[in-house]
Parts: C-alpha cells; structure tokens; sequence
C-alpha cells in the first residue's frame, strides 16, 4: 500500500508576515478581493509548505518556504514546485472553519483529501446530490448518525472528485461512497485480511472507504473525526491509512500541545513518532456506533 502522509494547520499556526510565499503566490494573494478566501488561500498554502518541508527534508523556517511554491493547474488541482523545479510529489489540499488540511503522497499517484464539518442537511440536498445506494444507506441510518454518515459520503466524494481532478464539474451522484466495515475479532484486528490496516489505523481512529466512479475505477480511502471536524482521504494506488506529519516550522505559531483549539484539529493535539509509524495521544471517534458502517 501507498504511503499517505497528512498534516492540519489552524489560522493559529499562521505567522503574521507573508515572506514565506514566492513573489508570484503573494501577487495571487493581493488579487483575492474576498477575506474568506484570501485567508483560506493563506492558510491552504502555508499548511502545503509546512507539510512539504517536513516531508521532503527540506528546510521548514517561513522565508526558505518560499522557494516551495504551490501553483493551481488550470482544473483548480494544487501542483507543487520546487525552485521553479516540478518536485516529485503529488498533494491534495482543503481548508473548513479555519482549518486546512494537506495530504501528500508518491508523483503520479490519484490522491484527494477533505475537511469538512459535522451537521445537519437538508432532505433537498441528499436528493439532489446523493447516489441511489448512497440514499439508502442515509434512509437506514438513525437519526443521532445521520450528520455523521452525511458528513463523511459528501466529504468522500470531494476527495474522489479531486484525485479525479475535476472538482465539482462532474455529477456528485457519479461516485458512490461507501463506509467499509471491518470486523473485528477480539485482539482488534480484521478478520478480513483486505481490511486488515497498519498500526496506525488502530492508533489514530482511520477507518477505511471507498469509492466507486461510474466507470468502474475503484479509490480506496480512510475517513476520521475529532469533534465536528470530518476528514477523509482517497488515492489511487491503494493507500495505507494516513501518517501525520509534525511540521518544524510551524512550531514557532502553534499553541502548546494539549492546548485545546478549535475541531481538535491532528496537527496540534498528536506527536508523531517517526519509528513507530504512529501518534502519541489519541482521541476516541465523536460516534462510536458508526462501527457498524
Ligand atoms: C475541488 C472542489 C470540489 C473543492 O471545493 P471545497 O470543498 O469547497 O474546497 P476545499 O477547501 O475542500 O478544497 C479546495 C482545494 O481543492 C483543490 N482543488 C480545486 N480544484 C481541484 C481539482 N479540479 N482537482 C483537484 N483538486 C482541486 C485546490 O487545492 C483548492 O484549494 P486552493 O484553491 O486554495 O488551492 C471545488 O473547488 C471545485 O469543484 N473546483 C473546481 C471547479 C471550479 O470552480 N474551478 C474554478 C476554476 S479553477
């Protein structure tokens, strides 16, 4: 399985200046007339170099991440560059409620991730956006989860539209989501050997999904929530279930670990351990029922 790695920053994490970005990203900056946007923008980019510093070895303080440049293919897709140079990796980026979340992966690869937050929506909304299959399974889903399914289907499918590269010019019904159970003996593994996942997955509450494109093509993924905050990740080849990244460069602007912020977001509340492939604090799911799924 691919390696996938993930990294979360809040507005909390930003410095004050903008001398990490290149000449060409602060002139795009300055072009953005709408405040939601230009700190979305903002925050997306220094979430992209942070991750990209920390896993490219590269270094992280803001005026070297300059030179780590995160420029918008003409369908909207995030490509990175390195000193003017195309660098050998492909990411996914999203940002929701002041938190932005970057997933970064092997060049080539089919790789999309999202945010977004745990709420109500309309019946007009699941009508119009959601898959037959998708709307049976909503139709069989008690009311305290509903929020939750609705959040992770409508976040699983703009992951798959982004590692589509297309974004929302297809149909939202075109991909069908689906959350993979996966049984459980008594030790906590997989009876399933296709389901059974890295110690990562067990440590950090990943839970696996797919997505199925009308065309056949199959992207397998990993979904999580802390609080309100959903997030989810597809790609193709199969990944495993994503590593968080602890950025260097940010640690200057964020808050103490332990300090609660806002959606609990991975990024400020876990410590990665390189070795071990894994998180050092974990929190349990918001819904421990959605292990039915
Ligand atoms: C991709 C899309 C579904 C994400 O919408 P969203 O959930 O509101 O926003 P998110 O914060 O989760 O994701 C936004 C990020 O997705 C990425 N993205 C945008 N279009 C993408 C595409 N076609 N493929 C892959 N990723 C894409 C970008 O990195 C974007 O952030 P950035 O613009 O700051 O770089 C939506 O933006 C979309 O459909 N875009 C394409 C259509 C469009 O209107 N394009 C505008 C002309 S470029």
């Amino acid at each position: 399985m691919m390696d996938v790695y993930w990294l979360e920053q809040t507005e909390a994490d930003l410095p004050p200046e903008n001398d990490w970005l290149s000449d060409s990203e602060a002139v795009r900056l300055d072009s953005m007339r709408f405040a939601k946007r230009h700190a979305d923008w903002r925050l997306g980019r220094w979430t992209a170099k942070c991750a990209l510093a920390a896993h490219l070895n590269l270094p992280g303080h803001p005026p070297d991440l300059a030179d780590i440049e995160i420029r918008s293919a003409p369908s909207g897709a995030p490509e990175v560059f390195i000193a003017n140079q195309p660098a050998g990796v492909a990411i996914s980026l999203s940002h929701r409620a002041g938190v932005a979340a970057c997933a970064v992966t092997l060049f080539g690869a089919d790789l999309g991730c999202d945010l977004e937050i745990i709420e109500p929506r309309s019946d007009a909304f699941i009508a119009d956006y959601f898959a037959t299959e998708e709307q049976e399974l909503i139709e069989r889903t008690s009311a305290a989860e509903r929020s939750l399914l609705l959040a992770l289907l409508w976040s699983g499918k703009e992951s798959a539209l982004k590692a589509l590269h297309t974004g929302l010019r297809l149909d939202t019904r075109s991909v069908t989501v689906s959350p993979v159970a996966a049984p459980l003996h008594g030790d906590g593994r997989a009876q399933d050997p296709a389901l059974a996942a890295p110690a990562s997955y067990w440590l950090t509450n990943w839970r696996p999904l797919q997505v199925v494109y009308e065309d056949g093509q199959i992207f397998h993924g990993w979904w999580q929530n802390t609080g309100d905050l959903l997030r989810t990740m597809v790609a193709s080849p199969r990944p495993a279930a994503p590593i968080f990244l602890q950025a260097e460069c940010c640690m200057g602007h964020r808050p103490p670990i332990g300090e609660k912020i806002n959606h609990g977001a991975p990024g400020s509340r876990r410590k990665l351990d390189r070795n071990q492939n894994s998180v050092s604090s974990v929190s349990e799911p918001a819904l421990s029922v959605a292990e039915g799924w």
